[in-house]
């Protein structure tokens, strides 16, 4: 009850704002800016799957670092406010809320995300009547530990919500939910300037299994695109938001480029 308060009162929609991008089939919308506005002004029920990857805090003090090519370490310079772990936390659950009134009654959510707020997320979806399982990116080739911290950083957790209608695919579900894939390198084909950019394959399997083809996803945190990319290469619509510019540019050439890929596949 106490959610649902809050979703109706947080998430009153108002005038739907045109799309920065709109690819030339209509299917891709992507928005730059917050997704707290962006998020009131889409369509009740007309998402079938949300796959997100909000900011994890990871620029927190005594965090994870990015490695620099012979010059050690440095901390992760993310976005502007991700050092402020109080502040995203209330952000990423705010979001959860505000996709609620967005999906579907056959939809599922995909949350990745940083332990401090696993069980954030689950008590949210549960609250709501949603069932919840994890899924675990366990990751092929891990980067070494951040200085000091001991132990690599080899899985990242993911919140996996549906309610009973929910669209599921057995065929293109791998075996359990332990999912392995390798992280992108610098310099590696397919890696762009993002510092988080998540594995295409998958996120493309979880687009695949939880949405129908056609259907609509949503990511409110996109990156660079990942999601959106994943989409055009598996005929579902898509609507992203990202509020760094930077990585907004990039989302769209990612997504501009996976669509001619498609038009080659295709000729
Ligand atoms: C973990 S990254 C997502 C990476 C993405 N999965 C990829 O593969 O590139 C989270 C993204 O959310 C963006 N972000 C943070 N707060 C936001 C907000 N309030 N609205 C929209 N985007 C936000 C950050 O700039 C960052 O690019």
């Amino acid at each position: 009850m106490q959610i649902e308060q809050r979703a109706t009162s947080e998430v009153a929609p108002c005038a739907t704002p045109a799309p920065d991008y709109t690819s030339p089939d209509g299917a891709v919308r992507l928005y730059r800016g917050d997704c707290l506005d962006v998020l009131p002004t889409l369509e009740a029920g007309s998402v079938d799957c949300v796959v997100t990857d909000p900011p994890y805090g990871i620029s927190v003090k005594g965090s994870v670092h990015h490695r620099q090519a012979g010059r050690g370490s440095r901390r992760l310079d993310f976005f502007d406010g991700d050092e402020d772990w109080p502040m995203v936390s209330a952000i990423v659950k705010r979001a959860q809320v505000q996709t609620l009134r967005l999906v579907n009654e056959c939809a599922s959510a995909y949350w990745f995300c940083g332990h401090r707020v696993f069980s954030d997320l689950v008590r949210v979806f549960e609250e709501e009547g949603y069932s919840t399982r994890f899924i675990v990116w366990s990751k092929a080739c891990p980067a070494p530990p951040p200085p000091g911290s001991g132990w690599s950083s080899g899985a990242e957790l993911c919140v996996y919500a549906y309610k009973p209608g929910r669209y599921f695919d057995g065929a293109e579900a791998p075996r359990s939910n332990v999912i392995v894939a390798d992280s992108y390198r610098h310099g590696q084909p397919g890696k762009v300037d993002h510092p988080t950019q998540k594995p295409l394959g998958l996120i493309q399997t979880l687009a695949q299994v939880s949405c129908p083809p056609d259907g609509l996803v949503l990511d409110p945190f996109m990156g660079s695109g990942t999601t959106g990319v994943a989409c055009v290469r598996t005929g579902r619509r898509f609507i992203g938001v990202e509020k760094e510019p930077k990585y907004f540019d990039i989302a769209v050439k990612r997504i501009e480029r996976a669509y001619e890929d498609q038009a080659l596949f295709t000729q």
